[in-house]
């Protein structure tokens, strides 16, 4: 009988190969498929000792694994995940199960899921974050579907997720798409949070004219404080690094136009869809769709002028203030994120649990930062708290509330686009105000289309003839 594997991978680029020699590394035995004959032998060399074998062909790959067999597949979201599962179908049988790896929507991943399981397949959909380093040496992952399914992998995705303080960064999170809802909105945050700093970016180079290696080591005491996280950590290696053709500062010679694979903005659709403000990330999703207009962009310069993008501030004060306003825009974007995830758990029955994902995202994952230890605790002790506003995190909002207004602020009269910080700001004012003009909405609504209004002093509903009397 020939020897028998842990776990198939299908798809051995950067990410696959990577995660399939982590997993080689923790002891289990894994065997790979890509229909690429390259990628094989780039996983052939990289083995090692590790019991790691590359196969060419599915059937193959299924044959050799441990019944039930667990096959993950690690390839673009979309359609290549439905030409994989059609694919391996054939060979497989009840009790087997796939498990998605990639960025897929979480409505594919219930549709596929539901298809599958008449078949006696079961489908766990698992976010997987922290890029080809993370891959390999330890991810944050998320993982949804059936329970039991998941129980027999978990040896593996404990062992090979990134530690904290011991800790796996890796949750049963919950039913059906629970594990690919969780990344999206991950992404919606990590979105937020790099419009966020690439706001504080502009400020200080346009605004306060710092150089790259000022901005290298602004960040870099940033990260030494509250704000530590990954993305600020990164930011502030990225100001150093030259160029190897030209010599030059790499971060000046990058077209400023930004891309995206598209989960930032299913995070901003599905919260419209659910009615959950998350502005900061809509934002976010929308900055980086003005930046793809250059042209227009360049057009636009020449025609329509404005403030000179230069602060009258003084340079240590605004460098204070920035701080702590971007520390209390960062509190409200995971605020959104998580007021999202709360919402979604009622609407598609996952049962988040929300201690749970804050603890996992606390390491391997992009979004990671020392906040969300204290997000952890906030909800460990109150696991229904509607909002994180309603904590001590939102007192500490506002706290910071007048550097937060003094930034946006200062960027309005510059005419330094600060969309992320505005709508944080507004986010922040909307949610503590106890009266907002919704009432003026309904009147106008009654107005034009009789669709009726409730009082502050009679229960009922109402409609008024707003053109008599
Ligand atoms: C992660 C990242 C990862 C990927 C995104 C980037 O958690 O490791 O989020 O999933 O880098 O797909 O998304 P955009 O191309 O949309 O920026």
């Amino acid at each position: 009988m020939p020897e028998q594997f842990d776990i198939g991978i299908v798809g051995l680029g950067v990410m696959g190969r990577n995660f399939a020699l982590n997993i080689g590394d923790h002891g289990f035995s894994v065997i790979g498929y890509d229909r690429n004959i390259s990628k094989l032998q780039d996983l052939r060399l990289a083995a090692g000792e590790r019991k790691v074998l590359a196969v060419e062909s599915i059937e193959q790959l299924v044959g050799m694994l441990k019944v039930p067999r667990s096959v993950m597949m690690l390839v673009p979201a979309g359609p290549p995940v439905d030409a994989i599962i059609q694919e391996v179908l054939p060979f497989l049988e009840p009790g087997d199960m796939f498990i998605d790896g990639g960025n897929s929507h979480f409505t594919d991943t219930n549709t596929r899921a539901q298809h599958l399981i008449k078949k006696g397949i079961y489908l766990l959909g698992v976010g997987i974050s922290g890029g080809e380093h993370g891959a390999r040496f330890g991810p944050s992952l998320m993982p949804g579907g059936d329970k039991e399914a998941y129980e027999r992998v978990r040896p593996i995705f404990e062992a090979v997720a990134a530690k904290v303080d011991g800790e796996p960064c890796v949750r049963y999170l919950g039913s059906g798409s629970a594990g690919h809802y969780v990344k999206m909105v991950h992404n919606g945050i990590e979105y937020g949070i790099m419009q966020l700093i690439s706001e504080t970016y502009d400020l200080m180079k346009r605004g306060l004219g710092l150089t790259n290696d000022e901005l290298h080591s602004v960040y870099d005491q940033w990260n030494q404080g509250e704000i530590n996280s990954y993305l600020i950590e990164i930011t502030s290696r990225i100001f150093t690094r030259a160029d190897d053709k030209t010599g030059k500062r790499l971060i000046d010679l990058i077209l400023d136009e930004a891309r995206q694979k598209g989960t930032g903005k299913w995070a901003s659709q599905d919260a419209m869809e659910l009615q959950v403000p998350i502005p900061t990330i809509d934002s976010a999703v929308s900055a980086r769709d003005l930046s793809a207009y250059k042209a227009e962009r360049e057009e636009a310069n020449r025609k329509l002028s404005g403030p000179e993008a230069a602060l009258k501030e003084d340079r240590d004060t605004f460098l204070k203030q920035l701080r702590n306003a971007f520390y209390s825009a960062m509190i409200i974007t995971y605020t959104q994120g998580m007021a999202l995830l709360t919402r979604a758990s009622r609407e598609y029955h996952y049962n988040l649990v929300l201690e749970d994902i804050a603890a996992i995202w606390r390491g391997g994952c992009i979004i990671r930062a020392a906040l969300l230890e204290r997000i952890r605790t906030v909800y460990q002790e109150n696991a229904d708290l509607p909002n994180l506003l309603l904590s001590e995190l939102g007192e500490e909002v506002a706290q910071r509330q007048d550097d937060l207004r003094g930034v946006v602020e200062s960027a309005a009269r510059a005419g330094i686009p600060a969309p992320a910080f505005m709508a944080s700001l507004a986010y922040f004012d909307g949610y503590r105000s106890a009266w907002l003009p919704a009432n003026l909405i309904q009147a106008q609504r009654d107005y034009f289309g009789a669709h009726t209004y409730e009082r502050v002093d009679i229960k009922g509903v109402f409609h008024t003839q707003w053109e008599q009397g």
